[in-house]
């Protein structure tokens, strides 16, 4: 029991502490009023529980302000700078590497770069801004998820792999010739945070080379995706997860990885490229838009937090620990009669609103009104992933085509809350559960035309 235990134990202790807000119902109702009952619109000092995302929302350790304080800030050259390709070289194993200052400015490069007009980009599933900057760069993204992923409740172990058949399909077939890019994201975030396996990676990797396609990884979770690996793929079992994670990467062309999540610090990303011409064309493109090659919109600070962060994620007791918690959490809620994609990843949960609030249709958007419930009840700040997100509107916002699914994602900052935190976020969600029939839907009040999230207002229909 105690070695259990001591097996998942943080590997760390509380140096620094910021205090949480607590707000009464009646704040909450206000707060919620004034940002047109749109989590987004809320100001943090208003939540108590932030799960809204796990990026850049993690803790520093103090050996990363420790060489944050050490940082050289020179504009070309910096020492920091040395430091950090030095150590997303040896992780990633690819020669050329370009600091950028978030993931989806690696990339606009990236795409802008390397994806021509009418072009296809392939994915496992394609995260929302990724999606978007393989459209602004002309090109289309098509995402193949494998057919396990779409069964909500499955515990298949890696949910986040590509449909292999549709793959082959698309490349050898009619539009194979348009296809400029295979992009596998690990974890896959906008399919219930499941894992890819080696297996599929290798296999995704061949038939691209076969084809001749490059062949990239969106590694913005690469640690947890290698600690699932270890875990859930036996022929992995008992590795390192820094290995298999410099295995993954050495399997791909190249790479982008926001470091915003497994970097362990609140800003930064970069690119890594095995060809020199790409790389130049690429580099040229960063200096004009993000900053010098050798920092790219970063400071050295943030150059060296990242350094030291990337060794701290794959420590096997930082990973286990996070899973377990996760895993926690989510029994947690699934005791109180509560679903959750199944099986649970590691950086987020998926509540299934759809499920617990069958009185809710899609137009009256369940997945949003758990999440307002969420904040009103609790204080607790969460993101809808489901019609209000991914569904089809028309001008009028009514709903043309649901989304498959009407979810709630409940991101987990790293090294940010414990278990007393997570016990209170249950036992919100489980008072919630007993009187689900009481949830109100919620109606469109204005939606901006493009990224609705973010800026709608929603008011609920008594
Ligand atoms: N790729 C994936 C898989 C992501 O989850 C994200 C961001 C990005 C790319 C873009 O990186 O934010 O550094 O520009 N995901 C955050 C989230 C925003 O909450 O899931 P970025």
């Amino acid at each position: 029991m105690a070695k259990d235990l001591a097996e998942a134990l943080p590997p760390y202790r509380t140096k620094v502490v910021e205090p949480i807000p607590f707000l009464s119902a009646q704040e909450r109702r206000r707060a919620m009023d004034d940002a047109g009952f749109n989590p987004f619109g809320l100001r943090a000092d208003q939540v108590t529980i932030d799960l809204l995302s796990d990026s850049g929302t993690g803790a520093t350790s103090a050996e990363q302000e420790a060489a944050a304080a050490r940082s050289d800030e020179s504009y070309a050259g910096a020492r920091s700078w040395f430091r950090f390709r030095d150590e997303v070289a040896d992780l990633t194993g690819y020669p050329h590497i370009l600091p950028v200052h978030q993931g989806r400015a690696g990339e606009r490069i990236v795409f802008g770069t390397l994806l021509k007009p009418g072009q296809i980009c392939v994915s496992n599933t394609h995260f929302d801004t990724t999606h978007a900057n393989v459209e602004l760069a002309g090109a289309q993204a098509v995402d193949l998820p494998c057919p396990e992923a779409l069964d909500l409740d499955e515990p298949a172990p890696f949910k986040g792999n590509i449909d292999l058949e549709r793959l082959a399909e698309v490349l050898a077939g009619p539009d194979g010739h348009r296809v400029g890019l295979v992009l596998m994201t690990i974890t896959n975030n906008g399919l219930g945070a499941q894992p890819v396996s080696m297996a599929n990676l290798r296999a995704a990797a061949e038939l691209a080379r076969r084809h001749g396609v490059p062949f990239f990884l969106d590694a913005a979770r690469f640690a947890e995706n290698a600690w699932l690996i270890t875990q859930r793929e036996p022929d992995h079992h008992g590795r390192s997860p820094r290995d298999v994670a410099t295995e993954a990467f050495g399997l791909a062309d190249g790479c982008i990885a926001s470091l915003k999540k497994d970097g362990l610090a609140s800003i930064g990303a970069f690119i890594g490229l095995r060809d020199a011409e790409l790389h130049a064309r690429c580099e040229a493109n960063l200096i004009a838009t993000e900053g010098f090659s050798t920092y790219g919109g970063l400071a050295g600070h943030d150059l060296e937090r990242l350094a030291q962060g990337l060794r701290e994620v794959v420590e096997p007791a930082y990973l286990r620990s996070r899973a377990a918690s996760t895993a926690r959490l989510a029994a947690m809620i699934n005791d109180a009669g509560v679903d959750t994609v199944q099986p649970a990843g590691i950086h987020a949960l998926y509540l299934n609103a759809g499920r617990l609030l069958p009185h809710l249709q899609p137009h009256q958007f369940p997945g949003h009104a758990l999440g307002c419930q969420l904040y009103l009840d609790g204080g607790i700040r969460c993101a809808e992933v489901g019609s209000l997100y991914l569904g089809t509107l028309d001008d009028q916002f009514r709903v043309v085509r649901p989304a498959p699914f009407e979810l709630v994602r409940l991101a987990i900052p790293r090294r940010v809350y414990t278990d007393d935190h997570f016990r209170y976020v249950a036992a919100v969600i489980s008072d919630i559960a007993k009187r689900a029939a009481e949830v109100p839907g919620y109606r469109i009040v204005s939606a901006p035309a493009i990224l609705r999230p973010f800026k709608v207002r929603m008011a609920p229909v008594e």
